[in-house]
């Protein structure tokens, strides 16, 4: 059994030394066992922690509140983002693992997108999919070299493109390493973003090992 943190949670120990651990950031409706396949696709072995969002909207599972699709309660979506760095924080005490890199899918990867903005240290990079910015008006953070991968879709009905590029340019002037694509998909999941973002967090690896 998992030990009680501030979140309900999933956590699978590493199988490959030294791999990068993940966060496991799940979409409206989503629960802390939803991406463990898709994490398992992208990153092979490495550790994972999987939080549940707390609030609620109609019975589905969110990491904060919004006011209508696509519309946030900014002030939540800040504290709701404090309290999953310090969820992160307990999760390095009892596990040990390192700073995470976060892997989320909507809602999730706007939760993903405010914690990078108001706690750069609590992240090691995040893969953002189908994200939105969490702010109207970002906080000044710190990211300086942070890799980013945000995979849009062309096709998305619930984020606009412009949105998507504000959040890709926010955390550019932070000073993330950016890398933001568009697929030709919609906001639904693709082998597209597999394939990608295992491609880049190979990458990613080769280059923090030389
Ligand atoms: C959000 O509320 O975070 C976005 O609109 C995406 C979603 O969860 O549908």
């Amino acid at each position: 059994m998992e030990p009680r943190l501030s979140f309900v949670h999933r956590f699978k120990p590493g199988t490959r030394p030294g791999a990068r651990p993940l966060l496991l950031l799940h979409g409206t409706g989503g629960n802390e066992d939803d991406l463990v396949p898709l994490g398992e696709m992208i990153a092979p072995g490495s550790p994972m922690l999987s939080p549940r969002g707390k609030v609620l909207e109609n019975g589905m599972p969110r990491f904060f509140r919004r006011l209508a699709e696509g519309v946030f309660d900014e002030e939540d979506v800040h504290r709701r983002a404090l309290e999953l760095a310090r969820f992160v924080e307990e999760a390095h005490k009892n596990y040990g693992v390192a700073a995470p890199l976060a892997l989320g899918y909507s809602n999730g990867a706007n939760i993903a997108a405010a914690v990078l903005l108001l706690r750069p240290n609590v992240l090691s990079g995040a893969v953002l999919l189908r994200a939105m910015a969490p702010f109207a008006r970002p906080p000044e953070a710190k990211l300086a070299g942070t890799p980013v991968l945000i995979l849009s879709g062309a096709r998305d009905p619930i984020i606009p493109a412009a949105n998507a590029a504000r959040l890709a340019a926010t955390l550019k002037d932070a000073g993330a390493v950016v890398d933001h694509r568009t697929l030709p998909v919609g906001h639904e999941l693709s082998h597209l973003d597999v394939k990608i973002a295992r491609g880049w967090l190979e990458s990613l690896a080769t280059v923090q090992s030389e």
